[in-house]
Formats: C-alpha cells, sequence, structure tokens
C-alpha cells in the first residue's frame, strides 16, 4: 500500500473533519535509521528518525499540513509565520499547494542559504528584520490577532497535531517507545508534539513512554538556565531562539519523562555533525546534530545509561545549510591539472599538489 501522507495515515488521530482538505505533499513516513557503527561506539542502540526527507526536508511538513488544511478549511486566504528558516519553507510550499498567500519573517542574515532558496521558489512574501526569531514571533502573533491572517507558527495548536505522528511512526517501527528519545529544542513546539504523540499512543496502544531529553544551543538555553537570552547566538541558527513559546510544556515533558533538558556548546554540535555524516553516511544541519551532541553528553555523564534504545530525531537535511558544511569542514577539493597520470600519483601518494 502506498504511503497517503499524514491527514490520510493518521486521520484517527488528528483533528480531521469531513471538511478537511485532504491536502498533502506526501509528508511524514520518514525513514527510522539503524546506525550501528555509532551504536557500537557510543554503546548504546541508536536510531535516528530522518526527518530531512520530508518534502521540504524537515519535520516542519508534518505541523504545516495540518495547520494549512486547517486554516484552507476555516475559510483563511492567508498565513504568516516567524522563522529561523524551516518553518517558512514548509509553510510557504503547502500554502502553494493549497492557493493561500504566504508571508514569512525572518531574521536577517541568520537564514541558511537553502532555507531561504526554498521561500523564495514557493512564492513567499518575505520580511527580513534586523531583530531575532524571538522578535519576528512577537510581531506575526500580534498581526495574526490584528487581522484575517492564519498564524502558522507552533503555538497554533494544529501544527502540534501534525508532529505528534512522528512518535507515532517510532512506535510502529520498533513495536513500542524507545528508552530515550533526544532531539533539539528551539521554540519548544517539537518536543511538547513528541510527547504529547507518545502519551496518545501509549493510551491507545500501551506503546511505553520514553525519557525525553531535550538540547539547547549553549549560547540559547533560556530553559536551561530559567531565563530569556535576550540575544541568543549560535551556529544552529535554526535553534537560535531565547524566548521559547513552548517553554513551559518542554519543562513538563521533561519533568513528566524523567528527562531533562540540557545544553551543548556550538563545538560539540560540529563535531556531531560530522561525526554523523562520516561515520554513518547521514548528513542532517547543525541544529538537529544537537540531539547527537547532547546523546554523548549524557552518556558521559551517565544521565543516560549504556545499552539503551535511542532514538535521535534529526530534524532537517543537511542540504539545508550548505555553507556551514563548507566552512567548517576540513576537506577541501584538491586542485590538481586535467591529467590521469598526475591524479593517480595523487591517489597513490606519490605526489604532493
Ligand atoms: N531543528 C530544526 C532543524 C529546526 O528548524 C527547529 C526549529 C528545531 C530543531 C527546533 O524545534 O522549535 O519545535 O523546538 N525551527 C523553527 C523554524 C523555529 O522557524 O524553522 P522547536
Amino acid at each position: 500500500m502506498s504511503w497517503k501522507g499524514l491527514l490520510q495515515e493518521y486521520r484517527s488521530f488528528l483533528p480531521v473533519t469531513e471538511q478537511t482538505p485532504t491536502l498533502t505533499l506526501l509528508e511524514g513516513n520518514t525513514p527510522l535509521v539503524n546506525c550501528q557503527r555509532l551504536s557500537d561506539q557510543l554503546g548504546v542502540e541508536l536510531y535516528v528518525k530522518y526527518e530531512g526527507a520530508n518534502p521540504t526536508g524537515s519535520f516542519k511538513d508534518r505541523g504545516m499540513v495540518m495547520a494549512v488544511a486547517k486554516a484552507v478549511e476555516e475559510g483563511s486566504e492567508a498565513i504568516i509565520c516567524a522563522s529561523t528558516g524551516n518553518t517558512s519553507a514548509a509553510a510557504a510550499a503547502y500554502a502553494a499547494r493549497a492557493g493561500l498567500r504566504c508571508i514569512v519573517v525572518i531574521p536577517e542574515g541568520k537564514i541558511a542559504m537553502g532555507k531561504l532558496a526554498q521561500a523564495v521558489m514557493y512564492g513567499a512574501e518575505i520580511i527580513s528584520i534586523e531583530g531575532n526569531f524571538d522578535n519576528a514571533l512577537q510581531i506575526v502573533r500580534n498581526i495574526s490577532e490584528e487581522s484575517p491572517i492564519t498564524l502558522v507558527n507552533s503555538v497554533n495548536p494544529y501544527r502540534i497535531e501534525g508532529q505528534k505522528t512522528a512518535a507515532f511512526e517510532i512506535c510502529d517501527v520498533l513495536s513500542g517507545a524507545p528508552d530515550v528519545l533526544v532531539l533539539p529544542v528551539g521554540n519548544a513546539g517539537n518536543i511538547t508534539a513528541y510527547w504529547k504523540g507518545f502519551k496518545e499512543y501509549h493510551e491507545k496502544k500501551e506503546t511505553g513512554l520514553p525519557e525525553m531529553r531535550g538540547f539547547q544551543a549553549e549560547g540559547a538555553a533560556a530553559i536551561v538556565h530559567d531565563r530569556v537570552f535576550e540575544s541568543p547566538e549560535t551556529i544552529a541558527t535554526a535553534i537560535r531562539i531565547g524566548n521559547p513559546a513552548s517553554w513551559r510544556f518542554a519543562v513538563e515533558a521533561a519533568a513528566e519523562s524523567n528527562g531533562k533538558i540540557d545544553e551543548v556548546s556550538d563545538e560539540e554540535i560540529l563535531a556531531a555533525y560530522r561525526m554523523l555524516a562520516r561515520k554513518e553516511g547521514i548528513f542532517a544541519e547543525p541544529a538537529s546534530c544537537a540531539s547527537i551532541a547532547g546523546l554523548q553528553k549524557q552518556l558521559q555523564s551517565g544521565e543516560i545509561q549504556k545499552g539503551s534504545r535511542v532514538v535521535a530525531v534529526l530534524t532537517g537535511n543537511g542540504l539545508k545549510d550548505p555553507t556551514t558544511a563548507v566552512e567548517t569542514s576540513v576537506i577541501k577539493p584538491v586542485l590538481l591539472p586535467m591529467d590521469e597520470k598526475i591524479i593517480l600519483d595523487h591517489l597513490q601518494g606519490v605526489s604532493k599538489p
């Protein structure tokens, strides 16, 4: 049976009615990849949920298909969001598909190139502000209250509904929840959605509950330090957020599940980013790799037990941010003359350029 997209596949768990349009780009059903080499190295049973395989390359498609379908159902003609890049890409794509106007507000100069390319291609109206994500979110919240434009950030409950389906997929593949779920935390919508998903599935199917372990970047670790970061900074621009909207729900998810919200440094994120690509052939964007960096940190501290079955959520595709890949990699192309003999000598270590 071919996959029909989230609204049809998980209809009974979602607020889908007779009036809800069957919007889809065939999102969801993303690979849960077993990482044998990293499992051996770390001493756990590691799987990654590769959300970069979604139609616009991130987990945002799960929430956006639901939010945009409901916007259409409710007669809205325009949607708006603030974004560090992925939300805007997903909003723009689903708005295009549904025939809605899409307005995105982004922090100037802090959007990865691939994400900007997407918003442009899908035809969004892009407003770039000299401020950060938190400032942008405040602006779009106010605008959506004052005008007939639907807000599609994760404060829109339909976003959370759509995103919770990733937890269902994990339980379906593993025949139950893992011991531990590790994931990056930005605005904290996704950790909220996963926890809701695991709880709902457990209630219906007794799939069990994982420890929820979320990771912020050190320069944007509001929840960890229990204070707003006025000027959040991190190389992982997707989670460059200083005042997460779903802060309270993230704290709840961690507390209820015996997990934790923790932080990782940019160096740890970049090391995990390279390790995952080199050891497993899996390219995820920097923010996504906060999950792997966090796993390493909490294995070292003993907070995560060796031998645990762990799922790391890789929220976005590595191709979203080619600039960080090229600029932070130690591998550079070797420039050689167009000469077979010289190239062969080079490969055999005979000559150096
Ligand atoms: N990973 C990636 C790749 C993201 O784009 C985001 C959030 C997160 C993790 C964190 O998820 O906000 O639900 O805690 N990106 C939003 C955006 C903020 O605008 O694209 P969260």
